[in-house]
């Protein structure tokens, strides 16, 4: 998986599908040789060395001979691929590390020290990370040496046996006794030695997250990047290049995400020969952290998938990733409780009273696990109070009633929390007005009536801890949604002094880490939710504590269609938190299926239900229960007509042992009859399935041959089939 050939300085990281190549040369820079498919052996290194530089060494001027020198390596700084890019120097590409010198000065120049290899992934206490999970992992780790300051880097670069992706980060040591100002601290940097790419990336705004862009890859720095204090609604950490004749089947692809929920930057340069410099990491606006002696900084993993078959092969990596390695572990072994969430139904508008009558209805379309959404807590019947005070607004809800009922029923209880936030009408920021984070001399920016919480300062992490602790030991809960409601705008914490101000962005991840990790370890048996009003922190970092994130307030399906579909081209539908809403647009049918490629789940008045409305969730509902888990939870996914460039939505998963597959075909406007064969994916070719739009038989081969038969009928505005396909037995 990593071996080393002492004789060339060559490091190889692979597994059966891919190989890492690197060499450290001799002026002590780590070049990178190849990423790529498989190939047992790079044969003569400096053919792909000379390609990248017009044949002269770089120069260098000794001060103490007073004379200039050429390097005797044909190596040239600033053209050559590089690990690490210096700072200050030849190299203009971009570095991925800034540190400032004691003087004052920028310089920054890592080179090679020494190496090891180790087995398995590193364990992070503050951050989240890959998990290895009984997968065998191998990771590299490079030490590089600050030329001026005693500052060490380790660069980790881990490879798992099954899975066509590399992990990298960097961890910055200070072994100096000063402080050491980092400046700028991505977590990896990839050189290509190409262009010919199209950036694909998924900005979006409230309502209409992850939009699917893609631009062509052009000379000079493109940026996808978030300074938003999270992750974000207007672009995501998901981000990829798809060589320019690549397709969903075809071609090569190269995919990036970052295991972190705030500031990030993923920026290339394609520089005058046409090579690609990638560098990716925590977002470098107003960063700078201010390393103490003896300390440690770590940057969050970037997972790198690598595909020679198309997007949906890449696809699939970082799915079984994120199932496998990311999400909290345990939550593969339950079966998910179908759940009903109360907002869409009444927002703010509830008593006692109707939340029973809430209970008991949702037990008729199915609920096994009944959220209680905003507006239990202080005083909060709109969303101008309230936020920061966790105690229960007996007044308006005897929430042990309520959730006695939901016992009864034989339901779970879960509840929404918004940690990270306080309204200045609220008891803790009238008694503590300096744990909101900005500078109370000059007027804050309010949002949705809320400040943040400043969560660089461990005592208000603590603070909400307690809160939410009184209520968690108090009452039986099951299940918390937890939400966000919006973006960091002045970053300056009252508790750190001027140095450490660009520090606040970090700390304010550390502090949300902090503060759910703890939940976590304290009640081990509730699951966590993500949400950051819909889906403005859907990433990594988030899904290492809650499998599932609220995708979008957007409910109308026809939106959602889009929105649930994009962001299953770099997420798992399992992650996809779905519910079928009260919008107006389509059947509940309609709804419901297209939920079902999400987590599925209910959320409207349920008071109001018609019979026959009842009757076609609690159609869905038998289909949730009897194959979501298997087909769609774990299953592998298969886009097969994307909304943006066709007139409908079609995806398809097939259970792991290719028994049972389900398929969604939604319509977008009207469509007289006309031939439409969708030729499905990923089943057994041998087997014979039954499908359940004619209820024919057909070989596993046939259907992806010649399709699944949609034709010769009209489709209306935003038709909805699903489509079932078991096995049976038989001979073909
Ligand atoms: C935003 C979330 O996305 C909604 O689902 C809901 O929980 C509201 N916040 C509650 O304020």
């Amino acid at each position: 998986m990593i071996s080393y050939n002492e004789k060339e300085r060559i490091f190889h990281i692979y597994n059966k599908k891919i190989s890492y190549y690197m060499h450290v040369n001799f002026e002590g820079a780590v070049e990178t040789l190849y990423f790529g498919k498989f190939l047992p052996s790079l044969y003569n290194i400096d053919a792909i060395r000379k390609g990248d530089i017009d044949n002269n060494s770089s120069q260098y001027f000794d001060m103490n001979l007073e004379r200039e020198f050429t390097h005797p390596d044909i190596y040239k700084e600033g053209i050559a691929r590089n690990e690490i890019s210096s700072h200050g120097g030849r190299d203009k590409r971009g570095a991925p590390i800034i540190i400032s010198q004691k003087n004052g000065a920028f310089e920054t120049d890592f080179r090679y020290f020494s190496f090891e290899i180790v087995e398995g992934l590193p364990v992070y206490s503050d951050i989240p990370y890959v998990r290895e999970n009984g997968v065998k992992a191998t990771t590299l780790r490079i030490c590089y040496k600050e030329r001026r300051r005693a500052v060490l880097v380790y660069e980790n670069i881990t490879i798992l046996e099954d899975k066509d992706i590399v992990i990298k980060n960097f961890e910055i040591v200070n072994k100096s006794n000063e402080i050491v100002p980092i400046t700028r601290a991505f977590s990896m940097q990839l050189d290509l030695p190409d262009n010919q790419y199209k950036i694909h990336h998924f900005p979006g705004r409230w309502a209409y997250e992850r939009e699917h862009r893609v631009n062509d890859l052009v000379e000079g720095v493109q940026e996808v990047f978030s300074n938003k204090g999270r992750s974000s609604h207007e672009e995501n950490p998901f981000v990829f290049l798809s060589e320019n004749e690549a397709t969903n089947t075809y071609g090569r692809v190269i995919g990036f995400n970052l295991v972190y929920s705030g500031n990030f930057m993923f920026r290339t340069y394609t520089d005058m020969l046409m090579g690609c410099h990638i560098l990716y990491g925590i977002g470098d606006e107003d960063f700078r952290w201010m390393l103490n002696p003896k300390e440690t900084f770590i940057t969050p993993q970037a997972v790198i998938a690598y595909s020679e078959e198309g997007i949906d092969k890449m696809s699939q990596e970082f799915h079984s990733l994120i199932k496998e390695h990311i999400v909290p572990p345990e939550i593969d072994k339950i079966k998910k409780p179908l759940l009903f969430n109360s907002w869409e139904g009444c927002t703010f508008t509830f008593n006692t009273e109707s939340m029973l009558s809430y209970v008991d209805d949702s037990t008729k379309i199915g609920s096994e696990l009944f959220v209680l959404d905003d507006g239990w807590f202080g005083k909060r019947d709109d969303d101008t109070s309230g936020l920061g005070d966790w105690v229960l607004n007996e007044n308006k809800i005897n929430l042990q009633a309520v959730i006695d009922r939901c016992h009864k029923h034989g339901m779970k209880f879960g509840i929404w929390f918004e940690p990270e936030m306080v309204n200045p009408d609220s008891d803790l920021y009238r008694d503590y007005p300096q744990y909101a984070l900005g500078d109370r001399k000059l007027p804050l920016t309010p949002h949705r009536h809320q400040f943040l919480l400043d969560f660089a300062n461990q005592e208000v992490v603590d603070n909400i801890f307690h809160q939410m602790e009184l209520i968690l030991d108090k009452y039986p809960i099951d299940y918390i949604k937890w939400d966000n409601n919006r973006v960091t705008n002045e970053h300056f914490s009252n508790a750190l002094d001027a140095e450490h101000q660009g520090e606040v962005y970090h700390r304010l991840m550390l502090g949300y880490y902090n503060l759910i990790s703890r939940l976590r370890k304290k009640y081990p048996n509730i699951f966590f939710e993500g949400c950051a009003s819909g889906g403005g922190r859907f990433d990594l970092g988030t899904l290492f504590y809650c499998p599932q994130i609220w995708a979008s307030d957007e409910t109308d399906p026809i939106c959602r269609m889009f929105i649930q579909y994009n962001t299953s081209i770099g997420y798992p539908l399992s992650t996809i938190g779905s519910h079928v809403s009260n919008s107006k647009m389509t059947c509940y049918k309609t709804k419901a299926i297209l939920a079902l490629f999400g987590t599925y789940g209910l959320e409207m008045n349920p008071n109001v239900l018609t019979e026959s409305e009842i009757e076609e969730l609690c159609e869905i509902g038998d289909v949730y229960r009897k194959y979501h888990q298997e087909v769609i939870g774990n299953g592998t996914l298969y886009h097969l007509k994307s909304p943006q460039e066709t007139n409908a939505m079609c995806m398809q998963s097939v259970s792991k042992d290719k028994s049972k597959s389900i398929v969604i075909y939604m319509n977008k406007f009207k469509e007289q009859q006309q031939y439409r064969f969708i030729k499905l994916k990923g089943l057994d070719e041998e087997k014979l399935y039954r499908n359940s739009l004619d209820n024919e038989v057909f070989s596993g081969a046939y259907y992806q041959e010649v399709g699944l038969n949609l034709s010769r009928k009209v489709l209306y505005e935003f038709d909805c089939e699903l489509i079932i396909l078991e096995e049976v037995g038989g001979e073909i």
